[in-house]
């Protein structure tokens, strides 16, 4: 019989290298890829083309249904779309980044992108990886591996600022000063915050290369898929 497909839930804030080693990792071993964040972005990007003001919690919680979200799970070349269009790109840029926290904290939001992603990581026939700040706590509390990764503000904000170069040129501060306003926004919202898991592992990527980091994660699921 084919081994057991196995969930794997990769939570952190922003600038831990949470899509990178996600996806090089899902790639490895065979797994699908589901970046979470990609999704509250999109709606968001919808949210903003639609003309509905982002900060009014009811306005967002109505539209809320109307966009259909389709996320493609091929950690080789993951794919998001909103009505059919392409958002790969479009939800990259700094006003969408700017605008996704407040539609992100609207419950209705929330359990709308929740329930899509539980029928995702559902249907992967092989198992995936999936990435985002809640995936451990409440989006899979039964993930086979719960790995929470973290490192410092001025490593996260380098990182960061190293990924934004060329497209808008942030510089260092600004990009550490929008990191730090997103995550406290994400961690102190009341609907299923930014949180480590009781049974998440925590692994400090501060220190370590991208690559050490795959290696790590990688490790440790393929301890989560023995014990299955
Ligand atoms: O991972 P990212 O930076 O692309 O995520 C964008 C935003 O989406 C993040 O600031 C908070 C929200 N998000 C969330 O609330 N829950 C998730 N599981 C993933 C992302």
């Amino acid at each position: 019989t084919a081994p057991a497909a196995v969930i794997v839930a990769i939570d952190g804030p922003a600038g831990t290298g949470k899509s990178s080693t996600s996806k090089a990792v899902a790639a490895k071993l065979g797994l699908g890829y589901l970046d979470t964040g990609a999704q509250y972005r999109a709606i968001t990007w919808w949210m903003l083309n639609n003309g509905i003001d982002v900060n009014d919690a009811t306005a967002v919680a109505d539209a809320a249904a109307k966009p259909a979200i389709v996320s493609g799970t091929d950690p080789a070349a993951p794919t998001i779309t909103v009505d059919g269009l392409d958002a790969a790109g479009p939800i990259r840029t700094q006003e969408v980044t700017a605008a996704v926290s407040a539609v992100s904290a609207v419950p209705e939001v929330r359990s709308l992108i929740t329930d899509l992603q539980r029928s995702i990581a559902t249907a992967a026939p092989n198992g995936i990886v999936v990435e985002g700040r809640d995936i451990g706590s409440t989006v899979l509390p039964d993930a086979d591996l719960k790995v929470f990764l973290t490192a410092s503000p001025e490593a996260r904000a380098a990182r960061r600022s190293g990924e934004l170069k060329g497209k808008e040129a942030a510089d260092l501060a600004a990009t550490r000063e929008a990191l730090i306003k997103r995550d406290t926004a994400d961690s102190s919202r009341k609907t299923s915050p930014l949180a480590k898991a009781d049974d998440a592992v925590e692994v400090d990527t501060t220190e370590l290369t991208l690559d050490q980091v795959i290696e790590c994660v990688v490790t440790l699921i393929e301890g989560a898929s023995a014990e299955k």
